[in-house]
């Protein structure tokens, strides 16, 4: 139900649906023993949350879509980006979580990274003091690529900046036989299947099958404890029919008091980050 949910809610007929009352009348529990582990809360209690957490989203951030973001004029200042609707892109109170992903992602120097989102460059900038033998970065606006050159990204060692969008760009890296070592994928305005597809259609042709690893900003569904809990369930549950093993490190996340000034919308309320590192399934 879930995972019907994030694609578009496929309907239960009528029958399905009185079965799934019955077992939650009687208290049974489901003898599938594939079937999901959820939270603390039932598949249909779980997806209303999600649906009113994304139906808040929305009205908050009307048509923040990804075209409309990459068309707007941002506001880069020295400790956040907004978009044109005050929207916060990137905010400089993530810092401590993207140094411990950059360590996490690049245990030594030499491995070579792909970055997708550049944003403020800050976790960048970590992977640049693990020096990286190779550092590709795929950035998407304009006015954050024009940024990058002005900091003089475009000749830090071992840097290649690819100027698109991540599924422009990352099919030629594939077709190419480019691999990593480590991945980490940040972006903004892209929805739950943007990333899905991300990670079950392009990082199996990029990954090194040898201690390869791949991380991701865990921000979904933040600005509330339960949505944060069920979208790493679901995230968990497609990781892992994509084929890979996930661990997660929580990170206690300072209060944001502050910091919101200015920006539209708290999009970080919950009290600690779980931070993913995801490999290959044995
Ligand atoms: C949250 S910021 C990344 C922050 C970065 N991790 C840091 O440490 O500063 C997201 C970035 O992804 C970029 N972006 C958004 N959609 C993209 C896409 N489809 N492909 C590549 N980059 C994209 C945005 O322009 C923005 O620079």
């Amino acid at each position: 139900m879930l995972l019907n949910r994030l694609d578009g809610y496929e309907e239960l007929s009528e029958d399905e649906d009185d079965e799934e009352d019955d077992v939650k009348e009687s208290g049974a529990q489901a003898d599938d023993e594939t079937a999901p582990e959820l939270v603390e809360v039932s598949a249909e209690q779980a997806a209303s949350i999600l649906a009113t957490t994304e139906a808040e989203a929305e009205e908050a951030n009307p048509g923040v879509t990804n075209a409309r973001y990459l068309d707007s004029n941002l506001n880069i200042q020295e400790d956040k980006i907004l978009d044109s609707d005050q929207n916060g892109v990137m905010m400089e109170w993530e810092s401590d979580i993207m140094k411990k992903s950059a360590v996490a992602l690049l245990p030594r120097p030499g491995l070579k990274v792909l970055n997708i989102g550049h944003g403020m460059g800050i976790v960048d900038g970590f992977f640049q003091e693990r020096e990286p033998s190779e550092h590709h970065i795929i950035e998407a606006h304009a006015d954050v690529v024009a940024e990058m050159k002005k900091r003089g990204w475009d000749s830090k060692p071992g840097v290649t900046i690819h100027e698109g969008r991540w599924q422009d760009i990352l099919p030629g890296l594939v077709g190419e036989g480019v691999t990593f070592d480590a991945i980490y994928y940040d972006t903004f305005a892209e929805s739950y299947a943007d990333f899905r597809g991300f990670f079950s259609e392009q990082v199996i042709g990029l990954l090194e099958q040898e201690g390869g690893k791949w991380g991701f900003f865990n921000g979904m569904g933040a600005d509330r404890q339960i949505s944060y809990d069920v979208y790493q369930k679901v995230a968990e549950m497609d990781l892992f029919e994509a084929g890979f093993d996930v661990d997660w490190e929580d990170i206690p996340v300072p209060k944001l008091d502050g910091e919101w000034k200015g920006v539209k919308r708290a999009y970080w309320v919950v009290d600690n980050y779980r931070l993913p590192l995801c490999r290959f399934m044995d």
